[in-house]
């Protein structure tokens, strides 16, 4: 097992990669009340596993079940078991259990502590560390939310073998994320063991996992708040959630074509060489990742103009000047029309 620490604006974190399910509730506050949250898909997989709890809440599955009402059933079972201040939960599931668990902990009686067992290559290096957390709201993603950081994150490696291949690919992206934006070598070992990933290769995944949270918790550690660095972790994001939200295909394949387009865009802004562009191509097809989609530019465009990281009259966008290093530029609509009318 590593440990990392997120010491931060928002609080501090304990990270644990590679502890185990069992070994929970060694974790857990005594002589508290603790509730568990998790969708069935887990409970029916792990149930037997999950340490001592007062109430198991499932939450349905779904990023359409990623919504206030979801919340309100959470907090009528608190209520109805008596859960007060002192009370803890424990989420154990994905970047949608983790989100809405956090949420629900971050509000309930002005918040109580929380912790999460993160279970899919998803949640490990990306939703369940940097204490964001929030709910879906009228279609638009992530609208409601707070920064708070959980107790702990336990990235549970075991629990990574069952997850279904799309899942784990959709992780993935976000592995290629990372280390196009802050670690070259973590690129490049992608690039040269894309056959470990299909294999769900135990050393891989823990490199994989590792090496994400040390990038995620030492920027998370200097900009909690996304003013600056945090930024960078929107690479693909921005056309990545205007695809998801049109096609619905899941996040990380949605952020795979993002992050070819924002690749594009840095080329044509001359920051990026063709050379780097067809490289991140090249990785994420090898992954088996989808790396363009069919939809009409004029509803990307569309989507992009409500995007909530839109700051005015702009987006902040990010781009990459080389693999390993991001950049942050404040396009103009009518520029970002432009560029996605010539990419086309
Ligand atoms: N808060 C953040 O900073 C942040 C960052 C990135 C993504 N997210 C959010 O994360 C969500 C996506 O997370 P996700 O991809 O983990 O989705 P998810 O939580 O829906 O999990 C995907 C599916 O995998 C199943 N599953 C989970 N663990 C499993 C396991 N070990 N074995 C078998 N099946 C398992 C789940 O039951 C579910 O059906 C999105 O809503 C996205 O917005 C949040
Ligand atoms: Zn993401």
């Amino acid at each position: 097992m590593k440990t990392l620490s997120i010491h931060s604006a928002i609080g501090n974190s304990e990270i644990l990669v590679g502890e185990t399910l069992v070994n929970v509730g060694t974790y857990l506050p005594k002589n508290r009340k603790i509730a568990i949250i998790t969708d069935k898909n887990i409970r029916s997989l792990y149930g037997s596993q999950f340490p001592q709890a007062d109430v198991i809440i499932e939450i349905p599955e779904g990023e359409n079940n990623k919504v206030l009402h979801t919340l309100e059933n959470i907090f009528e079972q608190l209520v109805a078991a008596e859960f007060d201040r002192t009370s803890f939960i424990l989420a154990i599931g994905g970047g949608i259990v983790c989100d809405v668990s956090g949420f629900a902990a971050a509000t309930f009686m002005r918040g109580i502590d929380f912790g999460f067992v993160s279970t899919t290559l998803l949640s490990q290096v990306d939703a369940s560390v940097g204490g964001k957390n929030g709910v879906n709201f009228k279609g638009f993603k992530n609208m409601i939310g707070t920064f708070c950081l959980p107790r702990f994150v336990i990235c549970e490696l075991n629990m990574l073998t069952s997850l279904p291949t799309s899942e784990l690919l959709s992780g993935m992206a976000e592995v290629v994320k990372h280390g196009a934006i802050a670690d070259p070598d973590l690129f490049e070992y992608i690039e040269q063991n894309p056959d470990k990933v299909l294999a769900y290769d135990a050393e891989a995944l823990e490199r994989f996992v590792y090496d994400s949270v040390v990038i995620k918790s030492t920027i998370v550690n200097k900009d909690a708040k996304e003013g600056g660095a945090r930024r960078f972790f929107n690479f693909g994001h921005t056309f990545g959630h205007a695809i998801e939200k049109n096609t619905k295909m899941p996040h990380g394949y949605a952020v795979s074509i993002g992050m070819v387009i924002a690749s594009k865009m840095s080329a044509a802004r001359g920051l990026l060489s063709q050379h780097d562009v067809d490289r991140i191509i090249a990785v994420l097809q090898a992954l088996g990742l989808p790396t363009e989609c069919e939809i009409e530019p004029i509803a990307l465009f569309e989507a992009l103009k409500r995007d909530k990281k839109r700051d005015g009259d702009g987006i902040h966008f990010v781009l990459l000047d080389k693999i390993g290093n991001a950049v942050v530029e404040k396009l103009s609509l009518n520029e970002l029309e432009q560029i996605i009318h010539d990419l086309r």
